[in-house]
């Protein structure tokens, strides 16, 4: 069933900053608990608090709507083939952030109809910006729209990545890195991929890339494309793959700079020194 998007996107908001007051609350009691799920990637308990708010909210008003949220339903099988509408969450981007009192965390929030992320909403709770889009909308930051920065200069452009948890095959990374450092003015590692893109989408940085899971990114991918940037990918997006969902590879900046910057990438992992030459 086709839903008010207005209506959908006043509930995502009001959600997302409940959300971030029970996080703000959590780190002010601090009694954060940290756990290591798969060995090394921290989640606290104001991770599960907040997506179990999250969810619990989405269930009461939403019924029939399915779930794919981090802690709580992190499989709920292929998007493409979802016929229902999905929410999309992050209860925290930038967990390591959060727990080691970073204010650069968000509470992301996508809502998927028809296959399509038609909003999104992405809340930092410690500087109360709330980031959000409704496709075809337009994008804003509290309530004032937003674009793109229009640098036209790599050399003067300033771009954000992040890195995995997963610390086995940096290498990749590390060429790409330095390719993109030399080329461009200077890079931010700011630790919460979600901002990072609507960063850009408010002209905040020139140009941002990493691979991500669909949670860190399917709301502010959103954002961005509506202030005007290019979202795509810097390898080639496999057969069948619709874009909007692939997590690889992700480039997002204005559109000047995408085709250099992609260039740029691309030819960085041409380079790439196989791990076992490494010694
Ligand atoms: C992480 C952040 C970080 C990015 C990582 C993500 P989390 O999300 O977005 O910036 O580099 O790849 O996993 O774990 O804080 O939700
Ligand atoms: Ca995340
Ligand atoms: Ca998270």
């Amino acid at each position: 069933m086709e839903m008010d998007l207005q209506e959908v996107q006043t509930f995502a908001i009001a959600i997302a900053e409940q959300a971030g007051e029970i996080v703000c609350k959590k780190r002010l009691e601090a009694k954060l608990s940290h756990e290591f799920k798969y060995g090394n990637e921290l989640v606290t308990n104001a991770d599960l608090a907040a997506d179990k708010f999250i969810s619990e909210e989405i269930s009461k008003r939403y019924g029939s709507h399915l779930i794919l949220s981090e802690e709580l339903s992190p499989d709920i099988g292929n998007l493409q083939e979802i016929q229902e509408s999905v929410w999309i969450v992050d209860p925290i981007d930038g967990t390591v952030n959060f727990a080691h009192g970073h204010n650069q965390s968000a509470i992301s929030i996508a809502y998927v109809e028809q296959q399509q992320v038609k909003i999104g909403v992405v809340y930092n709770p410690f500087t109360k910006e709330m980031f959000s889009a409704l496709k075809g909308g337009g994008a804003f930051l509290n309530d004032s729209p937003i674009r793109i920065a229009n640098e036209p200069a790599l050399d003067r452009a300033i771009i954000a990545t992040g890195f995995p948890y997963e610390k086995s095959n940096l290498e990749p990374m590390i060429q790409r890195l330095r390719v993109v450092l030399h080329h461009c003015a200077d890079i931010r590692r700011l630790g919460s991929a979600a901002l990072d893109i609507c960063w850009v989408a408010a002209g905040r940085l020139d140009g941002y890339y990493e691979s991500l899971c669909i949670w860190d990114f399917a709301a502010a991918r959103l954002i961005a494309k509506e202030a005007g940037a290019e979202c795509g990918h810097f390898s080639d997006v496999p057969e069948g793959i619709d874009p909007q969902f692939h997590p690889d590879d992700l480039l997002i900046a204005n559109p000047v700079l995408y085709p250099e910057l992609k260039r740029i990438l691309g030819s960085a992992a041409e380079k790439e020194t196989p791990l076992k030459s490494l010694g």
